[in-house]
């Protein structure tokens, strides 16, 4: 694939939730390309379907209707254990509450992904290792989430994402519980590893700082799609 190939197409995407009282359609549709190795912030007021989106994009979630492709495969029709494997292949998701397993240490929450492949001990020890590494936490390894800073927590959140090696990184709101500093050393640390990586990242975030860091700004309004930016990419 080159540069401009689109790594996801989105097409005519509609997402409703059926619930007892209204019907709530956070996504209406939608229509959206991105490249493959871009850095893409998707911003918008609260409710506007940036979660939906993202958890759509992971295939955590289907659309009612439209049709999603990423790299060629149709994630909107996958079965659920074909895009369990596909997930766990190809997307890592950073969670804004960071989702560690709590009773795991660093290093054990970081190997997670790689345990439904077929990695031996050693090379899995050896991607761990990396990612760890990486993310400059190579010296916390064997602590617990607990033991660790927030701003900790989420880089090991973060290794978790890259560990696998996966072409398309997801965040919602990865820095929208950290303080000011460590929301700053997260944002870097992704800039730092969709550069060295050229991994495709799409992050949703309220931060200016972060839309400021990305390539490219979506702002997302009642289901649609109502701004669209490139920016010249800030280093
Ligand atoms: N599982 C669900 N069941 C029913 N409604 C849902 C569900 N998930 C989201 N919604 C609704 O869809 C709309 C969009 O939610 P979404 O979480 O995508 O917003 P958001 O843009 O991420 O907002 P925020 O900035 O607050 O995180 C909201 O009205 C929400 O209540
Ligand atoms: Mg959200």
């Amino acid at each position: 694939m080159n540069a401009s190939t689109p790594l996801i197409r989105v097409q005519g995407v509609t997402k409703t939730f059926f619930g007892k009282g209204e019907d709530v359609t956070p996504l209406e549709n939608l229509d959206l390309e991105i490249t493959q190795g871009d850095f893409v912030a998707l911003m918008g007021p609260s409710g506007s379907g940036k979660t939906t989106l993202l958890h759509l994009l992971a295939g955590i979630d289907k659309p009612t209707s439209g049709t999603i492709d990423i790299g060629g495969t149709s994630v909107s029709t996958l079965g659920a254990r074909a895009l369990a494997q596909w997930r766990n292949r190809h997307v890592g998701f950073v969670f804004q509450q960071y989702n560690l397993v709590p009773v795991l240490t660093a290093r054990e929450n970081v190997e997670l992904p790689l345990l439904l492949g077929k990695l031996s001990s050693a090379e899995r020890t050896h991607k761990v290792d990396v990612a760890l590494e990486a993310v400059g936490l190579a010296d916390r390894a064997t602590h617990l989430p607990r033991q660790l800073s927030g701003g900790q927590q989420q880089r090991v959140a973060v290794a978790r994402a890259i560990v696998a090696g996966p072409e398309l990184i997801l965040a919602d709101e990865p820095t929208g519980n950290l303080d000011h500093k460590a929301a700053t050393a997260i944002l870097d640390l992704l800039k730092e590893l969709h550069q060295r990586f050229g991994q495709t990242l799409v992050m949703v975030t309220h931060d200016p700082r972060a839309a400021a860091a990305a390539e490219r700004v979506i702002h997302l309004d009642k289901g649609r799609i109502a701004a669209d930016e490139r920016s010249e990419v800030s280093q």
